[in-house]
């Protein structure tokens, strides 16, 4: 696990870019994985001045999601297929057959029987063998929740989950109820990547700023490996980075490498 503290959210942004743009040079059709939320937008912010000041070139690359809400069709302002949209892929050349989002709407889904629910079952089936014939995802990128998250694997999430739905916990619904009117319309439900989805990723790259986040960060990096802090399975990943910022790095006792 390498650990970066960049002084500001902009370095970490600017390291970040740098890395997935090496790897993209190398390899033209990279298999990118995405995540949304307020902390990867400067990563894609960058990406898009890389793309329109020295014309990178995303024409091959195929991208996976982590998650999506369930119960939000993809035009929602707030599903992440829009985020997605308006973040990055209206400002870059990538073609739309290689973005790939988990689907957020089933019909009239029984929500108490997900587990067993056939279309559920079969598009989470689908998704993970799209990944897998797409080659497998060389880098993931993952921001964190408040409470250890990553994507939608809440607390409690098995350490070797595959794509399926999960509960979103309280805190989380109470974190992202900042881009919705009220908290009453943030969805209960989400699709989401499993940890051990996650973990089958060539490398990871997680990315997290703000004290808000520093009691996970310090759990995830120095805590025990645990279901209840499912960024602590990142300890076990054979090629993780972390990047944070000042803030998010304030809990950590150890040393880490200091840029900025
Ligand atoms: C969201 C997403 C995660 C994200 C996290 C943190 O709910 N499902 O993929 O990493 O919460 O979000 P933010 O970057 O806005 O703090």
């Amino acid at each position: 696990m390498l650990v970066i503290v960049e002084k500001e959210y902009a370095d970490m942004c600017r390291v970040a870019a740098k890395m997935v743009v090496d790897r993209l040079r190398k390899k033209p059709n990279l298999v990118l994985g995405l995540a949304t939320g307020s902390t990867p937008v400067g990563l894609y912010q960058e990406l898009i001045r890389y793309h329109r000041e020295d014309g990178l070139d995303f024409s091959k690359v195929v991208t996976f999601n982590l998650d999506e809400y369930i119960g939000l069709p993809p035009h929602h302002e707030q599903s992440y297929a829009t985020f997605m949209k308006t973040q990055l892929f209206d400002h870059i050349n990538i073609s739309p057959e290689n973005i790939h989002i988990p689907q957020g709407m089933f019909g009239e889904v029984n929500i108490t029987a997900f587990e067993t629910d056939p279309a559920v079952t079969a598009f989470c089936h689908w998704y993970e063998d799209e990944i897998k014939r797409a080659g497998g995802i060389d880098i993931q990128i993952l921001g964190i929740g408040g409470n250890g998250h990553i994507a939608f694997n809440e607390p409690g999430s098995s350490l070797g989950s595959r794509t399926r739905v999960k509960t979103l916990t309280e805190k989380t619904r109470r974190d992202n109820a900042r881009f919705f009117a009220s908290i009453d319309e943030v969805p209960r439900y989400a699709i989401t990547m499993g940890i051990g989805t996650i973990m089958e990723a060539r490398e990871v790259l997680l990315l997290a700023n703000g004290e808000g986040k520093a009691e996970a960060v310090r759990r995830s990096i120095e805590g025990p490996v645990t279901a209840m802090c499912p960024a602590s399975m990142l300890q076990m990943h054979r090629k993780s980075t972390i990047i944070l910022d000042q803030g998010a790095a304030s809990k950590l006792s150890a040393e880490f490498i200091t840029y900025g």
